[in-house]
């Protein structure tokens, strides 16, 4: 065993993105590209020297050999102890758990999340500050300096370390504690909500099923859906995490978790199907025959968290990010709740959280969360929704029926275009930009447009400021049109394009969406030139 120094130089295409560094895989499996960025971690963080940090990953490709390289990097800056999940493998939530539990000084993820994983799909490195979130911008952007000087890295050169049993050992003076992945992820689970109430509506017959996406929620569904809980064997579906995650693009959405759809909208659907992604920190639920979007998701639990153990102090406040539909600013209105509008990415909500500002937070990608982790939480959010049926003792359909004549529905979509060249993306965007200023007063579908601006941040907590968050269409009926760029694709640029209307009338609450939004869709085209600019007559996906 013995420590070397490997010559390296910069690496040009290393900036973190919206959740960390994302690039194929066999980009991260070139020469010094893994090394380089954890390289830069480690001055980004003032040094690993004496730290303890948390390692783990979602089980995609390339996963377990980044982690022994992590390891041996780790041990060889001097690092005092790394607590890795067994065969490497740490839900998104279940890491920032530990970073947390154990109070170290964060962690690094291995995880693309939703995107899907092999040697010719994507890989991703994410670093988890001490409070168990993504890190924020001013330490990516340390790190990402730190990319452009790389000279060199220490390595520790050694067989790999075995991590396939729980257990303690050593590299190179280097503590690693190897801690099976589930445990306190699910004692937590315990402590948030009625396990005994959710229990017994299961043995009532309630009949539920939850699609892991052969990702790394299958584990943690397992042992607490058909363990805990007693739901019947083979309620968890594709349950064992596989490298490629069975060839699918573990996403939950209609799209791509398109069985659990049929599923549900079949003969004998269970009353209750949810999903989550890669790195098990997205949801998707649905109810029998009805997919509930996950803007709507965040306020239906925003209005009733209260009947979870865990929340039943009330909230401290509410937060969701800009294109996430309002429907969660009605119930807060109603609730008298602040609600706080911050952008995409989950590493903004984190100092509301640690600040004691907001309880629950979500966005329209298809993450909740609340203040029990800084992470959104995927299987967090199935437990919940099953806790508030266990309490209500009503369908899905019904909850979200009463919901809408409470609170008014936001009838939403969100519709991508993908793989677009990132040039016309680009160029689409400054164009609307430079329209901004002529738009309000102006009149598009029947949409009279009443503001238009592109969206910044002004951090209450921090002070910090982020500019360039989407650019936002309000229009005078409450309608809103929403575009933005994605931060997380690897090939070319993905335009996303958020569409909203508010109805408040009670006999037209079970609409259509994309037809109940036909006049904002046609108004967003006639504003933005979406067809003309990225030469698409049609969006890729339609969330
Ligand atoms: C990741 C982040 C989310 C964010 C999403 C947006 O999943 O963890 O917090 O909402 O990316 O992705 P986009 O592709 O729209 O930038
Ligand atoms: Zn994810």
């Amino acid at each position: 065993m013995q420590r070397i120094t490997i010559q390296s130089e910069p690496i040009d295409d290393q900036k973190p993105g919206t959740s960390g560094l994302r690039k194929k895989t066999r980009v991260f499996m070139g020469a010094h590209y893994l090394e380089n960025f954890i390289e830069a971690i480690w001055q980004g963080i003032g040094g690993v020297a004496g730290k303890t940090l948390v390692l783990g990953g979602d089980g995609r490709y390339f996963n377990d050999r980044a982690a022994q390289v992590i390891l041996r990097m780790a041990a060889a800056s001097g690092a005092r102890k790394i607590i890795v999940g067994q065969s490497a493998l740490l839900s998104t939530p279940a890491a920032s758990n530990l970073i947390r539990m154990r109070k170290t000084d964060g962690g690094i993820i291995m995880s693309a999340s939703h995107n899907p994983g092999g040697a010719d799909e994507d890989f991703g490195v994410k670093f988890n500050t001490p409070n168990g979130g993504p890190a924020p911008e001013d330490v990516t952007n340390r790190i990402f300096e730190a990319t452009k000087s790389i000279s060199s890295y220490e390595i520790i050169e050694t067989q790999d370390v075995d991590l396939s049993k729980p257990g303690v050992t050593e590299l190179a003076g280097m503590e690693i504690e190897i801690v099976d992945p589930v445990a306190d992820y699910a004692a937590l689970m315990r402590e948030l909500f009625d396990f005994g109430a959710i229990r017994s509506l299961l043995a009532s017959g309630f009949s539920i099923r939850f699609d892991a996406m052969h990702a790394v929620t299958g584990p943690y569904a397992k042992a607490l859906l058909e363990g805990d809980l007693g739901a019947s064997f083979g309620s968890v579906v594709n349950a064992v995490p596989l490298p490629d995650f069975g060839g699918g693009h573990p996403d939950p959405n209609p799209i791509w978790a398109k069985d659990l759809m049929d599923a549900m909208f079949g003969d004998d659907a269970p009353d209750f199907g949810a999903a989550s992604d890669g790195d098990g920190d997205r949801n998707m639920v649905v109810g029998r025959g009805l997919y509930v979007t996950p803007s709507d998701s965040l306020a239906v639990l925003a209005a009733n968290a209260h009947l979870a153990p865990g929340y039943a102090g009330g909230l401290k406040g509410v937060a969701r990010s800009m294109p996430t539909s309002r429907a969660l600013d009605r119930v807060a209105e109603a609730k008298g709740l602040d609600c706080y509008e911050t952008p995409t990415g989950w590493k903004f909500f984190g100092n509301l959280l640690d600040a004691g500002k907001a309880t629950l937070c979500g966005e329209e990608s298809a993450g909740t969360g609340s203040d029990h982790v800084r992470e959104k939480d995927g299987l967090w959010a199935v437990l919940l929704w099953l806790n508030i049926l266990a309490a209500r003792k009503q369908p899905v359909a019904e909850i979200m029926n009463e919901h809408w004549r409470t609170y008014g529905r936001n009838y939403y979509s969100r519709h991508d275009y993908e793989g677009v060249d990132a040039n016309r993306a680009g160029g689409m965007m400054t164009v609307l930009r430079n329209s901004l200023a002529e738009l309000p007063g102006k009149t598009f579908s029947g949409r009279t447009v009443e503001a238009a601006d592109e969206f910044a941040y002004d951090d209450p907590i921090d002070g910090s400021r982020s500019e360039g968050q989407g650019i936002r269409i309000g229009f005078s009926d409450g309608s809103r049109a929403v575009f933005r760029l994605s931060g997380t694709g690897t090939v070319g640029a993905t335009l996303r394009v958020y569409l909203e209307t508010v109805e408040t009338d009670p006999a037209r609450m079970n609409r259509d969406a994309q037809e109940a939004l036909g006049d904002v869709i046609a108004a967003a085209e006639a504003i933005a030139g979406i067809r003309e600019h990225t030469g698409r007559s049609e969006p890729d996906v339609r969330t």
